[in-house]
């Protein structure tokens, strides 16, 4: 069983951060866990969160409220707490590369992770974060920390450049000089980044679709890829981002 350490801190309007002690096997960037919202019988089924940050056995999540599950996560006393994973595919961690992340709204969340193990392996980064206005912004120091160079774009103008991230990655100097582009957010913003680097030779996406039985049992979360239906709970969450059929 794992064991929430401390009570969820809200570090954005409807945002919370989950630190969870756990003895499973070590987190890799981009997987998740399937969590029990409360115990007992209802909500049944599990809810997907991708880990946000991990170190010594402390899983972190970033939640962002959006129903019943998560306003009962985000609402969690400290102690024990049941959680299936980390699982998933994670991210490649390339070394010594050009790399570019986006992420958009709480998909930002998997992204930090990625960006602070790669840049523990000497990659270049740039990291472009999306959100909707100032108040929704989460650790944005902790994200400039990662990054070589960072780009803050707000939908209204708020805080950082007014734009989607989308807009900042069209306007990038040298967009064939990146090796990898990793990307989380609304599903039409990677949709749209997926046409804008199109140059990039590799691209991949952490597909976040409605998930049911989370374990490759109920075909819930299928995504339409050019090599057939995927399932992204256990195909994904990462998945190549040019095979996929948006
Ligand atoms: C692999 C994966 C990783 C995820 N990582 C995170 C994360 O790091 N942080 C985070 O806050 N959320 C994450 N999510 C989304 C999160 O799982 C859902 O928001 C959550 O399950 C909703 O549960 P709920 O009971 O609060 O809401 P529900 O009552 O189930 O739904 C409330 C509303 O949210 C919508 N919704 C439910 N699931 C999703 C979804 N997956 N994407 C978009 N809308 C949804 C519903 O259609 C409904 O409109 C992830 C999802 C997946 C599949
Ligand atoms: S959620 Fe059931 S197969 Fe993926």
């Amino acid at each position: 069983m794992a064991y929430l350490i401390e009570k969820p801190l809200e570090v954005s309007k409807d945002h919370f951060w989950l630190k969870i002690r756990t003895d499973s096997a070590r987190a890799l960037p981009g997987q998740f866990v399937n969590i029990r919202p409360r115990e007992g019988s209802a909500p049944l089924i599990r809810r997907p969160i991708s880990v946000f940050n991990y170190s010594d056995n402390i899983i972190e999540l970033i939640v962002q409220l959006a129903g019943e599950g998560t306003k009962l996560l985000c609402n969690r006393p400290v102690g024990e707490i049941d959680i299936i994973g980390p699982v998933g595919k994670p991210f490649s961690l390339p070394q010594n590369s050009r790399l570019l992340l986006v992420g958009g709204g709480v998909g930002n969340a998997p992204l930090y992770y990625l960006a602070r193990e790669l840049k523990k392996n000497g990659n270049d980064i740039t990291y472009i974060y999306g959100a909707r206005s100032v108040g929704y912004i989460f650790l944005e120091e902790k994200y400039r920390e990662t990054a070589d160079n960072f780009i803050l774009m707000t939908d209204d103008g708020s805080k950082g450049d007014k734009g989607f991230a989308t807009e900042a990655a069209a306007t990038l100097p040298e967009p064939g000089k990146f090796d990898i582009v990793y990307t989380c957010g609304p599903h039409y913003m990677m949709k749209t980044l997926t046409e804008i680097m199109a140059v990039a030779p590799r691209i991949e996406v952490s597909m976040e679709n409605y998930f049911a039985c989370g374990i490759g049992l109920c075909s819930g979360c299928v995504v339409k890829t050019s090599e057939g239906h995927k399932r992204a709970c256990v195909e994904g969450p990462v998945m190549d981002g040019k095979l996929i059929v948006w």
